[in-house]
């Protein structure tokens, strides 16, 4: 599949809620033998954004303060916005945007699985070197949104480890 690789995918997802409120978080897009799933977890404006409009879209990017703002709360500014399939879509900056239709596949106590489709994709961006800084950065992100819900706080020494 153009633009995702086999293996987590980690973007940021926007989606927008029905009374057309934006929202941006970092999600990984699951590619296994050509299928593209989101696992969301319960509690996320994200999931009932999705449950509500099942569109979404993935932002590629390599930008570490959006990770980081994306984690914590969500971005002051937006790009734009684009209908795709007569729904109105929330767009940030990116070197990669795929337009997702998802239709929920399962769920559980703790999240719900949604089948992903590529509507459309655009490149925006150019290709960079890989930088491992940026691999710890979303490290530190993803226990960063964990400490939010559990508020362990070895969860702290570990971003600070
Ligand atoms: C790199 C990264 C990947 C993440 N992937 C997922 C994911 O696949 N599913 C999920 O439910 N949460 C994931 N999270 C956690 C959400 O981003 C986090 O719970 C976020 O606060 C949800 O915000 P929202 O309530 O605005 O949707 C991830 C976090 C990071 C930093």
């Amino acid at each position: 599949m153009r633009l995702l690789s086999d293996g987590i995918n980690e973007v940021i997802l926007t989606t927008v809620s029905s009374d057309g409120r934006p929202n941006a978080s970092p999600m990984g897009i699951i590619l296994k033998e050509g299928k593209a799933r989101l696992r969301v977890y319960r509690g996320s404006h994200t999931l009932s954004n999705i449950l509500e409009v099942p569109y979404a879209v993935a932002h590629i990017t390599y930008d570490p303060l959006l990770f980081v703002i994306c984690s914590l709360s969500d971005p002051e500014e937006w790009a734009g916005w684009k209908t795709v399939e007569g729904i109105n879509l929330p767009l940030l900056d990116a070197d990669a945007r795929l337009y997702l239709r998802c239709s929920e596949k399962s769920s559980s106590s703790s999240s719900v699985v949604f089948d992903v489709e590529v509507i459309e994709d655009e490149v925006l961006g150019h290709p960079r070197a890989y930088n491992r800084g940026f691999s710890v950065l979303v490290e530190a992100c993803i226990l960063a949104t964990r400490y939010r819900v559990f508020k362990d706080e070895s969860l702290v020494e570990r971003v600070m480890g």
